[in-house]
């Protein structure tokens, strides 16, 4: 077992390119067990790539990744042991009800009691409502959800999330958040990319923008107010919202 000291993710100098197009120029961050980190950054900014990298499926350029202390290059078996992917598009049977994709995915992983853990995690994410009808029904919240519930199966110890509520609605990307912040309640160690600030603002321990092939700032969201100095009306103090900070450190960095 890897010591717990160590980050969950570990990645330096990372840099890949498609062809002619840099896409990933040198980066650098730390994520610690346990903790939700959002890696922020507009469309194409490369945050899918930095993702496919970790969970090995994709090669970098150059530089190191180590996901629960096992090298993505070197030990890519113990990696996809490791963690877990979700994506955009979820991976959801639409013929099968929740609880068949549910006890599908555990007979596929040879976990002992298939039916037990469905169960279970049908009534952690709320889904026992929806549990008996087929997942074509679902709406996009229900679906994401279900989802992020068969990407736990059999409880891996990094999650990957790549934006798990583009193209929700409000309401439903609520209920996602709820469902990722109940995910990290139980020791799960989140990355999750977005091109939301107040996703970012909602769930993470730690954001880090990715800009131009860098991460260009890493810190909490505290942290990350701090940048901008506090805007002052009369008596009334004005904190910056990420968006803020947000807009201000890319338009430095063009
Ligand atoms: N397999 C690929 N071949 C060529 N270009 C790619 C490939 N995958 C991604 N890209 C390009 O790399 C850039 C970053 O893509 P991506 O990592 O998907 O960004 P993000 O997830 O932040 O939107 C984009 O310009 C995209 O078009
Ligand atoms: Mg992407």
């Amino acid at each position: 077992m890897p010591a717990t000291s160590e980050p969950a993710i570990r990645v330096r100098g990372l840099e890949k390119s498609f062809k002619a197009l840099p896409v990933l120029r040198g980066v650098d961050f730390d994520v610690a067990r346990g903790s939700i980190f959002a890696l922020l950054g507009s469309n194409g900014a490369g945050k899918t790539t930095v993702v496919r990298i970790l969970a090995t499926l994709l090669k970098a350029d150059a530089g190191t990744a180590h996901v629960n202390g096992f090298d993505v290059a070197a030990h890519s078996a113990d990696v996809r042991e490791s963690v877990s992917l979700t994506g955009q598009f979820a991976a959801v049977d639409e013929i099968l009800t929740g609880r068949e994709n549910l006890v599908l995915v555990a007979r596929l992983r040879h976990l002992r009691n298939p039916g037990r853990v469905a169960d279970d995690l049908l009534a952690r994410f709320s889904l026992e409502d929806a549990a008996a009808r087929r997942a074509a029904t679902y709406s996009g919240g229900l679906r994401r959800r279900l989802d992020l519930a068969m990407s736990l199966i059999g409880n891996p110890p990094v999650v990957f999330l790549d934006e798990p509520t583009t193209g929700l609605d409000p309401r439903a990307r609520a209920e996602v958040w709820l469902a990722v912040k109940e995910l990290a309640g139980h020791g799960t160690t989140v990355l999750l990319t977005t091109q939301y600030l107040d996703e970012a603002e909602q769930l993470a321990d730690r954001i880090a923008i990715l800009h131009q092939g860098r991460i260009i700032v890493n810190g909490t969201l505290a942290e990350l107010k701090q940048l901008l100095p506090p805007a002052r009306v009369e008596y009334v103090e004005k904190q910056p919202t990420l968006e803020d900070v947000f807009f201000a450190i890319v338009k430095e960095h063009r």
